[in-house]
């Protein structure tokens, strides 16, 4: 008589081997400090740029674009250096996205300009006549909302104290609307008269996206 005419034994020692498994694979490594590696070069983003992330996530972006690069090599070929775990440490919630509609985001800091992404946004038809990407200019009339930025930061632990926010939202806005600004132009060719003084959620946007793999790519110029 083996086990396995007893079926309810059968059945409680599988769940306990299941149990145990499942604790050993998922629980276990969720809490090893190795799994969650920690990198000097993982920068958290800036307010403005988590503004620009929050509009990204209102938006859908991730509905149509991805944030990962698989280590495989047509992806590494096409995109740059595939996607590490640290990399994702601040992303609350995590970007991946499963859809490739338009091409993945995760290298896309430093790929072109400031100028390029305001022009691009306003019009992706007018870069790429067959693009299906919806045009965006109107982010370039919303003011950018900061009055939660600091609780928004503070919450996901970045560490920054209200001034540090303060002083983060005032120096994008001295960059952006300084007249040299490499990309003036273009910024005030979709930015109101009223508002081109000011942060809309444009600039946020486009600072966002100047982040995106950017700590990576600082990375790896510095080897
Ligand atoms: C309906 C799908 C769709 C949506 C929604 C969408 N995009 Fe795109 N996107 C595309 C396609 C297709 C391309 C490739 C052609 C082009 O550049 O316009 C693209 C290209 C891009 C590029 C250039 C990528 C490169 O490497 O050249 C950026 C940056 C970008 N999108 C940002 C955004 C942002 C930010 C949003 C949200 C505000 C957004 N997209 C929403 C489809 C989409």
């Amino acid at each position: 008589m083996g086990i396995n005419s007893k079926p309810v034994v059968f059945a409680v020692l599988s769940a306990a081997v299941i149990l145990v498994g499942t604790v050993v694979t998922v629980f276990v490594p969720l809490f090893m400090p190795s799994t969650q590696p920690a990198s000097p070069y993982v920068k958290p983003y800036t307010a403005v740029e988590l503004e620009g992330r929050d509009i990204y996530m209102r938006e859908g972006c991730n509905n149509c674009h991805t944030q990962t690069v698989r280590p495989l090599r047509t992806e590494v070929l096409r995109y740059g250096e595939y996607s590490k775990p640290e990399e994702f440490a601040y992303d609350r919630p995590f970007l991946w996205g499963s859809r490739r509609t338009g091409p993945d985001l995760a290298r896309i800091g430093g790929k072109y300009p400031d100028s390029w992404h305001y022009s691009h946004m306003e019009s992706p038809q007018r870069l790429f006549q067959k693009s299906n990407m919806p045009p965006y200019g109107w982010m370039a009339m919303n003011r950018l909302d900061i009055s939660n930025s600091f609780r928004k930061t503070s919450i996901l632990k970045y560490g920054y104290s209200e001034s540090d926010v303060k002083n983060q939202i005032d120096e994008y806005r001295a960059t952006v609307t300084s007249d040299s600004y490499p990309s003036k132009e273009s910024r005030d060719k979709i930015t109101p008269p009223e508002l081109r003084k000011d942060l809309t959620e444009m600039d946020a946007m486009v600072a966002y996206l100047q982040k995106l793999g950017r700590d990576v790519k600082n990375m790896e110029a510095a080897k």
